[in-house]
């Protein structure tokens, strides 16, 4: 009787799985657009920041600029769309952050912050926090329109219905340029494994499993482009609402990013790009990028493929009326093909009263040691569902019970 009873409570405990809701809003590159700011902002921010994020996958001499684990981050968030809420301090103080498997630090901004980034945004007030640690060290992270400056600091956390303790923070009290005024973020969770981290500590998840606050070491993400439901992380657990058994896993290459092998690109089911003779290829799982990004030459071809113009932007535009007869891209992934079609990999954007189509695919060079890279931005991450596995060191896709209708 009494195992029962634990049992229940147990299951009760663990029935509180932090379901951690997440909502999209436009892009900073809608806003950009939208305001006719976009080409200022290109202009200010170099061209190849996006992947100076990946800088460290880059055999070092063939990097000129400095390769850090803390590269550009913004130009990356600047397609970003989906959002959840935290709280720190005692009592809780919400920010709005970005969840990303691409990074591994926790930042918002501080109270003493004076930068115009910071009017618009929800600012940290220690002095209100009864569980306040100082801690008095300063972090930098470096964008592309210069250092995100701050100091670090301890406090609760909660996401969802967890808590945790002492979590290691950067209160930034210097954000760079205009860049970050729009951003419908305040900060930034970073869920990569810790060797990615710029800040000294744990990152968020390592310190939920430290604390024995989740049931398994894993976490999964829903994003879905659906009204009603946008989006969903759960901490611990996966949620069984929302996809179809199996769940096709891939072991982690190497435990900075989330990154795995990929066997093929297809293009209307022909093996184009990432062949199997070559070594096949690397793939970073990334709910911090929202495109789908891969090596320069691949993704102008598959740009021509598509028979997509490029802008001077970097941005490739297709013509929205032919979108559904837009050939089908897969991604073959320990042996399953995801495929998306134009509804699914076509961005739509307005400038002014017209709308405009953009394929979601980028072109970015990087190599690891493993071969040339992709980025699985929210593109792709929209259409499966996404576990990442600390306990296994894997990444594991499931087909969506509810597929996206639009
Ligand atoms: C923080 O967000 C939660 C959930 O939306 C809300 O219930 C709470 O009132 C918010 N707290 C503050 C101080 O705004």
């Amino acid at each position: 009787m009494k195992r029962i009873l634990l049992l229940l409570l147990c299951c009760l405990c663990f029935s509180l799985n932090p379901r951690i809701p997440l909502i999209k809003k436009p892009s900073l590159r809608s806003h950009l657009r939208a305001s006719d700011q976009l080409e200022d902002f290109l202009k200010d921010h170099q061209v190849d920041v996006f992947s100076r994020r990946y800088s460290q996958c880059y055999p070092p001499t063939l990097v000129s600029l400095k390769p850090g684990k803390a590269a550009e981050r913004l130009y990356n968030y600047m397609d970003a769309q989906y959002f959840g809420l935290i709280s720190l301090g005692t009592p809780g103080q919400n920010f709005t952050v970005v969840f990303d498997t691409g990074s591994a630090d926790l930042w918002v901004p501080s109270f003493y912050c004076v930068s115009p980034a910071c009017a618009s945004h929800h600012k940290f007030k220690a002095f209100e926090s009864s569980t306040y640690i100082r801690d008095g060290r300063v972090f930098g992270i470096h964008y592309g329109s210069g250092h995100l400056l701050g100091v670090l600091a301890k406090d609760l956390l909660k996401v969802g219905s967890l808590a945790v303790e002492n979590q290691e923070f950067g209160e930034s009290v210097y954000e760079p340029g205009l860049s970050f005024v729009m951003t419908k973020f305040d900060g930034v969770l970073g869920l990569s494994y810790p060797s990615l981290s710029d800040e000294l500590g744990a990152p968020v998840f390592d310190n939920l499993i430290n604390q024995n606050k989740v049931e398994k070491p894993i976490f999964s993400f829903y994003l879905n482009n659906s009204p009603g439901k946008e989006g969903e992380l759960l901490l611990g657990a996966v949620d069984e609402d929302l996809f179809v058994r199996p769940i096709n896993w891939s072991p982690v290459t190497v435990k900075g990013y989330w990154q795995i092998k990929m066997d093929a690109v297809k293009v209307q089911g022909t093996t184009s790009f990432c062949k199997a003779d070559a070594n096949s290829c690397q793939a970073v799982v990334d709910t911090g990028t929202s495109l789908i990004a891969g090596p320069a030459m691949d993704i102008l071809f598959l740009q021509q493929l598509i028979g997509a113009t490029p802008t001077p932007f970097g941005e490739f535009l297709v013509d929205c009326s032919r979108i559904s007869s837009l050939p089908v891209i897969s991604f073959v992934i320990n042996g399953v093909e995801y495929s998306l079609t134009g509804e699914m990999y076509v961005k739509k954007d307005v400038i002014g009263d017209r709308g405009v189509c953009f394929t979601g695919f980028q072109a970015v060079d990087i190599t690891s040691l493993f071969g040339p890279m992709w980025v699985l931005g929210d593109v792709f991450l929209a259409q499966v569902y996404s576990v990442f596995d600390r306990g296994q060191d894997r990444v594991g896709f499931a087909r969506l019970k509810a597929r996206p209708t639009e």
